[in-house]
């Protein structure tokens, strides 16, 4: 790419940003958004900036969790469940300011490209907590790891069926771009550039690999986990984070309730009806409403035809081979 041709939003980052991004692959996305492709993964120029400027600038500490995941596979809800964990010894579920009562769940675990470092490598971290901070990203396993460098911080997966998170991602983007849900958006360039990995994030199952990988071969470090399982069996997933937090359920508390009462709080009933969640807005755009829909496991079966379900599963199986993950 010329360096003319480098987007606004990136013209005044330094010479040597500018120069690397000019020698990136370049593609666009399902609605003619530039691409750029980074460590393996695509980009829009706004992620992309505070990709690099996390990487550049990002200060972990030891104790840090990041919620990881690829769009639409159950975020919003591990982090909810995430906070209520950490959060069960100070709060009372029935306090009134209950953080998950008074902001969404990605206002209380920021989004590091896509929040805390989308203008600077350098934001004011200090408001966030003192030795405990929860941060998100949807970043590739990799671009994480080099700005994690060798800190022991945790890092926390979630992974969803591929074709689910199609229909997800179709449903949430026509919401966000306010138009009508319309099946030929999902049937043409969509699922196109789904299938070829070529949005924002990139490829779902390079992504879902790396991060499963990275658990198998460093489990102390990353915890994989599966949208699905949550769904089937919350009390024993619920227990497995806590776990890996370091923060166990004791047994007073297992009797007590204390698993039900935040499998309660977080289920996806709930939050969505909470007024919070109703009504208010992140501070970089999206409606909290639009983050709850159905949450149904294998809804992708009622929008993808036959011959969609069979392109994603045999992409699934030619990726996937050799490595026993499975949806
Ligand atoms: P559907 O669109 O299939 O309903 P993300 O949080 O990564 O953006 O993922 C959004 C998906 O998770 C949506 O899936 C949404 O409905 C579902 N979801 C959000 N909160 C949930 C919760 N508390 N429990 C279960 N699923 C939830």
């Amino acid at each position: 790419m010329d360096e003319t041709e480098i987007p606004k939003k990136l013209q005044n980052e330094d010479e040597e940003t500018i120069s690397l991004i000019s020698s990136l692959p370049l593609d666009v996305d399902f609605d003619g958004t530039k691409l750029f492709k980074y460590q393996g993964y695509w980009y829009n120029d706004k992620t992309l900036q505070g990709v690099l400027h996390f990487q550049r600038g990002f200060e972990p500490k030891d104790m840090d969790i990041i919620i990881a995941s690829f769009p639409k596979s159950g975020t919003t809800w591990l982090k909810a469940l995430t906070v209520d964990l950490l959060e069960r010894s100070k709060q009372k579920h029935s306090s009134d300011d209950h953080p998950l009562l008074l902001d969404n769940p990605h206002g209380l675990v920021p989004f590091l490209e896509l929040r805390l470092f989308t203008e600077t490598s350098k934001p004011d971290l200090t408001t966030i907590s003192s030795s405990l901070r929860l941060f998100s990203t949807h970043m590739g396993f990799q671009t994480l790891r080099e700005a994690l460098k060798n800190s022991p911080c945790k890092i926390v997966y979630v992974g969803r069926n591929m074709k689910d998170v199609l229909v997800s991602f179709w449903y949430t983007n026509c919401a966000q771009l306010k138009i009508e849900v319309e099946r030929s958006i999902l049937d043409s360039i969509m699922f196109e550039s789904f299938c070829r990995g070529v949005i924002n994030y990139g490829s779902s199952w390079e992504h879902v690999l790396n991060y499963w990988r990275a658990s198998l071969e460093d489990s102390k470090y990353v915890l994989f986990l599966k949208y699905e399982e949550l769904k089937k069996e919350p009390r024993d997933q619920l227990n497995i984070l806590a776990e890996f937090l370091g923060c166990p359920f004791t047994v007073e508390e297992e009797e007590s309730g204390s698993v039900e009462e935040i499998l309660d709080l977080c289920s996806l009933g709930n939050l969505k009806n909470l007024e919070i969640n109703k009504t208010g807005k992140t501070l970089k755009g999206p409606e909290h409403k639009n983050f709850f829909r159905e949450g149904e496991v294998g809804d992708s079966k009622n929008y993808l035809t036959p011959e969609m379900e069979k392109i994603i599963d045999m992409i699934i199986e030619e990726k996937f081979r050799g490595s026993d993950l499975k949806f």
